[in-house]
C-alpha cells in the first residue's frame, strides 16, 4: 500500500513543530527574496517539473493569485479550473475526480463549498491535497495571519487574540493554530453564530486557551490582536439575518480603543468597509491587513514544499 500523500486539511492535523517548520520557512524565504522581481524563480527551482491543479468551487482573488505565483517562484506549474468547467460540475463523482487528477498533476489545490468534498477528495487522491477554504475551515489563510503577526509582535504564545463577529471558518482555523501554538483567543460572537462546537471540543480536549463571550468589549479587552472577518460568507444565504445579528460586532476606533494600545488589526479580505470594519481602523495604522495578504504567497509556498516532500 503506497503511503499517504502529505495533505493540507487542517492545521489541526498537524504537530506543533511541523507547524513551526512551515512558519520558520516562509519567513526565511521571504527574508531571502527580498529585491527579487515578482517573477524571480528561486535559485534551485525545488519545484521544477512539478505541477499544481487548483479547483474553485467558489470565486477567490488571494488564494488563486498565491498559489500560481507560489508555484512560479518555486519553478512548477499551475492549472486553474473552475469546477463548473469540469465533469464534476454535472455529476462526476469527487473520487473519480480526484483518481483521475492523481494521473495528471503532482498536487491537489481546492476551494471547496463542502469540508466533505474536501475530505473525500484527500480519501481518494494519490497526491497531496491542500485545503484552499471550505465552508469549514480556511487553514492557509490562518498560517499567513499567525506568520503576520509574529513579524510584528513576536511569538504568539505570549499573546491574547480576539476574533469578532461570526465565528466561521476562519475562527475554526484560529482556533485550531491558537490550540496548538499556544497562547489565547477570545471569540466574541453572537449566540446564533457562535464558533463550530467540535473545534471548541477539540480545543478544550486538547488544552487551548479559546474562550467565547457573546460580548466584543470582552473578547478585545487588553487583547494584542482584534481580527474580522465578512458578516456573510460565500456559503451562506441568510444575509439579511445575519446583517442584523453582527451590527453590534462592527469593529470600530471605540472597539479598538479597549484592546492593548499596540494592538494589530487584521482581516483575511475581502472586507466591506462600513459593514464588520470601519474605513478608519481597515486603513489606519494597527492595520496590518496587505502584510496578512502578502504572506499568503510565502505561507502557500511553504506549505506546497511541505505537501511535495521538497524538504
Ligand atoms: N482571504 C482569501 O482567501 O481571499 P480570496 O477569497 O480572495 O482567495
Ligand atoms: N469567511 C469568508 C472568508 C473569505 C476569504 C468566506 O468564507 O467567504
Amino acid at each position: 500500500m503506497a503511503d499517504t500523500p502529505r495533505h493540507f486539511l487542517d492545521i489541526s492535523d498537524l504537530s506543533q513543530a511541523e507547524l513551526r517548520q512551515i512558519l520558520d520557512r516562509s519567513q526565511a524565504m521571504k527574508i531571502a527574496r527580498k529585491g527579487w522581481p515578482k517573477g524571480h524563480v528561486e535559485a534551485d527551482a525545488p519545484l521544477k517539473g512539478r505541477v499544481l491543479a487548483m479547483i474553485f468551487q467558489q470565486p477567490s482573488t488571494r488564494t488563486r493569485v498565491s498559489f500560481e505565483v507560489a508555484m512560479r517562484q518555486l519553478g512548477g506549474e499551475v492549472l486553474v479550473i473552475s469546477a463548473n468547467d469540469m465533469q464534476l460540475g454535472r455529476g462526476e463523482t469527487v473520487a473519480d475526480t480526484a483518481q483521475v487528477l492523481s494521473r495528471y498533476v503532482d498536487a491537489i489545490m481546492i476551494r471547496a463549498k463542502r469540508h466533505d468534498h474536501l475530505l473525500e477528495l484527500a480519501q481518494h487522491a494519490t497526491v497531496p491535497v491542500i485545503n484552499g477554504l471550505t465552508n469549514k475551515s480556511h487553514p492557509c489563510q490562518v498560517m499567513a495571519d499567525i506568520m503576520t503577526f509574529e513579524e510584528h509582535r513576536g511569538s504568539i504564545d505570549k499573546h491574547a487574540i480576539a476574533w469578532v463577529g461570526d465565528g466561521n471558518n476562519v475562527a475554526t482555523s484560529w482556533i485550531h493554530a491558537m490550540t496548538k501554538l499556544g497562547g489565547e483567543l477570545r471569540l466574541g460572537c453572537p449566540t446564533e453564530l457562535s464558533p463550530d462546537a467540535s473545534a471548541l471540543a477539540w480545543a478544550k480536549d486538547k488544552g487551548g486557551k479559546v474562550k467565547v463571550t457573546t460580548s466584543a468589549e470582552e473578547a478585545v479587552t487588553d487583547a494584542s490582536c482584534v481580527v474580522a472577518d465578512v458578516w456573510v460568507s460565500m456559503h451562506d444565504t441568510d444575509a439579511k439575518a445575519r446583517h442584523n445579528m453582527l451590527k453590534p460586532y462592527q469593529v470600530n476606533a471605540a472597539l479598538m480603543k479597549k484592546a492593548r494600545p499596540d494592538a494589530l488589526f487584521m482581516h483575511c479580505l475581502p472586507a466591506h468597509r462600513g459593514e464588520e470594519v470601519t474605513a478608519d481602523v481597515m486603513d489606519g495604522p494597527q492595520s496590518v491587513v496587505f502584510d496578512e495578504a502578502e504572506n499568503r504567497l510565502h505561507i502557500q509556498k511553504s506549505i506546497l514544499l511541505r505537501c511535495l516532500g521538497a524538504e
